[in-house]
């Protein structure tokens, strides 16, 4: 069992938790946690400043971000490979220099795709760089970031670390889970714990199916894991359930719709990557004033 998880399991069993959700994993005693993905990309273009200060104003807890790499060495938010989704133009990250990237319009393609939210001033913005995003909301602000693409950037991990060192995010006099750490690739999160087991890792999982699970992947994923994040529509009661009873948090992706938003809560997950922090604000609002 990692340190962190340890922590986790000291908040399960305190005799002082008696809610109803005391039988649950949680984040620092944080219960139902709204994760902005890619800021609130429902309302603004994903991965700019505006989308990062909506997730934060419609009380989205953390910041969720995706990493790609230039070639000339710089991290930068963006979900792709390639710029061609949301720039107009074509072209790998990996081949592009940072000055490259930042003479491209990541904002325009909102503006034409969704006319009912565009707005002028989202014209023109730039793909930010994760040291921009730590300068600007790294003091006041939790953030869940992605290693994307993990084999094509090798030294992507290494310098995500550096980065959260220096802006002071990670280390010991550091509450663990302010920053946590996700991908698909196992690999890549255990390369991370190899240079600092401290941080928190959620194994995100891809499955074309209901999901299941086995005792052995659990003990395998609770090696080095905190938690999950799975697709919500792969996700049942059955499935849920048994990743809670192992301790393993359970994050489903990406839920934009408020009736799915209540039935996985009632299923009992920990919280959920949105695109309207907004919307999954009310949910959690209407399930405390039930109580
Ligand atoms: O990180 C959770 C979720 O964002 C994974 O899917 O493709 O949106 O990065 P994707
Ligand atoms: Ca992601």
């Amino acid at each position: 069992m990692n340190r962190w998880l340890g922590t986790i399991a000291l908040v399960i069993f305190l005799p002082w938790n008696l809610s109803p959700q005391a039988a649950s994993s949680s984040i620092n005693g944080m219960e139902d946690i709204n994760i902005s993905h890619r800021g609130a990309s429902g309302h603004a273009p994903e991965h700019t400043f505006p989308s990062y200060e909506l997730g934060k104003a419609m009380n989205g807890d953390y910041i969720e971000i995706d990493l790609q790499m230039t070639r000339d060495g710089e991290l930068i938010a963006l979900h792709d490979e390639t710029i061609d989704r949301i720039t107009g133009k074509t072209g790998l990250v990996k081949n592009l220099t940072l000055e490259e990237i930042k003479g491209l319009d990541a904002g325009s393609w909102f503006n034409e795709a969704f006319p009912d939210k565009a707005k002028t001033e989202f014209k023109g913005l730039k793909i930010p760089t994760l040291r921009e995003i730590l300068e600007k909301f790294g003091s006041d602000s939790k953030f869940f970031i992605e290693t994307k693409s993990p084999d094509v950037y090798p030294e992507m991990e290494q310098k995500l670390i550096d980065l959260l060192n220096e802006y002071q995010l990670i280390g010991a006099e550091n509450k663990a889970g302010n920053v946590i750490i996700q991908s698909f690739s196992s690999a890549s999160l255990r390369k991370i714990h190899a240079i600092d087991e401290s941080i928190p890792l959620i194994q995100l999982l891809s499955y074309y199916a209901p999901a299941t699970i086995t005792d052995s992947e659990i003990g395998n994923l609770q090696e080095y894991a905190v938690g999950v994040g799975m697709h919500y529509t792969a996700a049942n009661p059955a499935y849920i359930k048994k990743i809670s009873d192992s301790g393993l948090l359970i994050f489903p992706y990406t839920v934009n719709e408020k009736e799915d938003m209540e039935m996985l809560l009632d299923w009992g997950v920990n919280g959920m990557f949105t695109n309207y922090p907004d919307r999954l604000y009310e949910v959690y609002r209407e399930k405390i004033k039930k109580r």
